[in-house]
This record gives structure tokens, C-alpha cells and sequence, in this order.
């Protein structure tokens, strides 16, 4: 006798799913797209996604029935089997329904952070405190400390759609490790380095990213992240918070209150500080072709650049090797970087 199942109980969790199971479960479509295979055959290429992480998907059968339903953010109950392809565990899906939203517990479907936020930002505070310079403080403390919508936003902010640090915290915890490095490359190179400087760079060069996407469900670039993108965007911000210190009183540091008038207050913000800010948000890619409008023109942006670079493929190379299912030493093909990886003793290790 067949055991009767409840589609929208979530018993089966994505981690825990593997080679040759047979899989029964509730899933968040994280992404669903159309392709054809050598023979022109059309197939429906799925990610499903859930608490615990994220598995691919095919669909062989039935296709222009699914493809108005299963859609991004769309919550569908699934059975079929699980097989490994090129490293990757894949479901083979014999049957798929749409679910309605008010049948299943969101919460167990948005991914958890793997980072504790609170502490995270409370590393930012310190650092923020320790700035030396009192307009590159105050422009941090604006941000970062006094705007509230800002603050919340960085503590369930994801760094990317899906290459790196791609979870809720993600952004946080990569500006954190990218001003950890900061710090201590001001002192290898000290003097040369402007340690605040460096500071706002690794603080601001993704702040732009929290409005570039949206990540309530499944994380996308919005309307004018796709437009405009976090460069431009976390410049803006900054031109923003400076005309809003300057026109507060005591914002920024030396203006006394009420000592003059608005039209008269001599204590702004001084241009070429607020234009080095801007250039090392704007250069932070490094090169023309990956999105930078200016390539690095001080170290401080060299640093930051490559900083920021170190950590971004650290935590996207680092994941792969932990995802991959490939048995033995050696990862599947990696196809962004062209290459595969080796897998040391930790991968075995964190999966006891
Ligand atoms: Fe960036
Ligand atoms: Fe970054």
C-alpha cells in the first residue's frame, strides 16, 4: 500500500537529499528557464531551493504545461529522483503542482544566514569607531550607524544573486573580511595608505548592492540595479548623506550651532575627500570591461579593488568545493574559472 503523502508538509530538506533518493517535497522555484537540447528537443531547466540550500532540476515532459506555472518565487510540490550529473545532484522529476502560497511555511523555504549579523555589525561599529579622520567618520557614522533603513537592510542583505556570499548577511560579512584585510594592509604598507580612506572604500563599495537587488524570496537584480547598478548607485548615496551632513547642523565636525547661518556655514565637506570616496566606489572592479568607469588611480583603490577581489572569488571558489558532489579529490568543472579544483581534507571533514 502506497504511503499517503502531504504535499505541503516539508519533511524532506535540500542537504539532506541524496544520490539515488527518491524525492518527495515542497521546493521554492528559484529559477525556471527554457532550453533545448542537441535535438532541439525543449526541456525546463529548474533550481529549486529551500532553508538548507539550493538543487538543479530537468524537466523532459509536458513542457508548455509547466512553463506559465513554475515560475521564479513560485512554491511547487515535486517527486522524482535524485541522480549526479557533471558533479552536481540533479532531480529528475516525474511529477510537479503548483502550490499556493498560503498551503506552505515561507520561512522554511528562504535561506538561513550562516552568519551571526549582530555580531557582524557590531565589528563595523568598532571600526567605524576607530576613524581617525573626522569627515570620514562622520560620513561613515551617517551611514551606517545613524540611517535606520540602511542598518536594517545590511543585516539581510545577500552580496550577490548567486556568485558569492549569496545568502542573507552575505554583504555584511564580505565588507567585515574586505576592512578586516584593509586594516592590516594600511600597516604593511603604512605610511602610504590612508587608513580611512581605505575604511570607506571597503565600507561603501558594495552599499549600493542593497538596493541593486531584491532578496524578500528569491534574490534578483531590481528595476534599477539592472539600470543604473551599485557603482553609480552607492555614489549617489554618498552625494546624498554628504548634502544631508552639511545641512544639518553640528553634522559635521566644527560646526557649532547656530553659529552661522545656513547660507553662510563655512564647515563642508571638503570636494577632493568627497571625490576620492566616489573614485574608490567607482573603481572598485578594477577594469573598464568588468564594470568600472575609472580603473584605480590612488593605492588606497588598488587595494581596495584587490581586496575585494580576493574575497569575492575566496567565498564563491570555497563554496563550489563545498557543493560539489563529485567523488574523489577533484571538483567537476568549474566553468567560470575554466578550471577544476582540488578538494582537501576539510571538505571530507565538514561533511561528517
Ligand atoms: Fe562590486
Ligand atoms: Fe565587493
Amino acid at each position: 500500500m502506497s504511503m499517503q503523502i502531504n504535499m505541503f508538509e516539508k519533511k524532506q530538506f535540500v542537504k539532506e537529499i541524496q544520490e539515488k533518493d527518491p524525492v518527495a517535497s515542497p521546493f521554492l522555484v528559484k529559477l525556471s528557464a527554457v532550453a533545448t537540447d542537441k535535438n532541439g528537443k525543449p526541456y525546463l531547466n529548474l533550481i529549486f531551493m529551500d532553508k538548507t540550500g539550493e538543487i538543479e532540476a530537468k524537466v523532459w515532459e509536458d513542457i508548455p504545461a509547466h512553463m506559465g506555472q513554475v515560475v521564479k518565487g513560485a512554491f511547487v510540490y515535486v517527486e522524482g529522483k535524485c541522480k549526479t550529473y557533471q558533479g552536481r545532484k540533479q532531480v529528475q522529476i516525474s511529477k510537479m503542482q503548483i502550490l499556493r502560497e498560503d498551503e506552505v511555511d515561507i520561512s522554511l523555504y528562504l535561506p538561513e544566514s550562516p552568519c551571526n549579523v549582530e555580531s557582524l555589525y557590531a565589528q563595523l561599529v568598532q571600526f567605524i569607531n576607530a576613524m581617525q579622520d573626522p569627515h570620514y567618520r562622520a560620513l561613515a557614522k551617517a551611514v551606517f550607524i545613524d540611517d535606520e533603513e540602511i542598518v536594517l537592510k545590511l543585516k539581510k542583505a545577500p552580496a550577490a544573486k548567486s556568485v558569492h556570499h549569496a545568502y542573507p548577511g552575505g554583504l555584511l560579512e564580505h565588507v567585515i573580511s574586505v576592512t578586516k584585510a584593509l586594516d592590516f594592509f594600511s600597516k604593511l604598507y603604512a605610511p602610504y595608505l590612508d587608513r580611512d580612506l581605505l575604511f570607506l572604500g571597503g565600507f561603501l563599495h558594495d552599499i549600493g548592492k542593497l538596493w541593486e537587488l531584491s532578496y524578500d524570496r528569491v534574490t534578483d537584480y531590481s528595476f534599477e540595479g539592472k539600470l543604473v547598478g551599485h557603482l553609480v548607485m552607492g555614489v549617489e548615496l554618498v552625494e546624498r548623506k554628504i548634502n544631508e551632513l552639511e545641512k544639518k547642523e553640528n553634522g559635521l565636525p566644527g560646526a557649532l550651532p547656530g553659529a552661522f547661518p545656513a547660507e553662510k556655514r563655512i564647515f563642508v565637506f571638503p570636494k577632493e575627500k568627497k571625490i576620492l570616496v566616489k573614485h574608490m566606489i567607482l573603481s572598485h572592479h578594477g577594469e573598464l570591461e568588468f564594470g568600472s568607469p575609472k580603473r584605480p588611480k590612488c593605492l588606497e583603490a588598488l587595494v581596495v579593488h584587490s581586496v575585494d577581489n580576493l574575497d569575492s572569488k575566496v567565498n564563491t571558489i570555497r563554496t563550489f568545493i563545498e557543493q560539489d558532489q563529485t567523488p574523489g579529490r577533484w571538483t567537476g568543472l568549474n566553468k567560470s574559472f575554466e578550471r577544476y579544483f582540488y578538494k582537501p581534507d576539510w571538505v571530507y571533514a565538514s561533511k561528517d
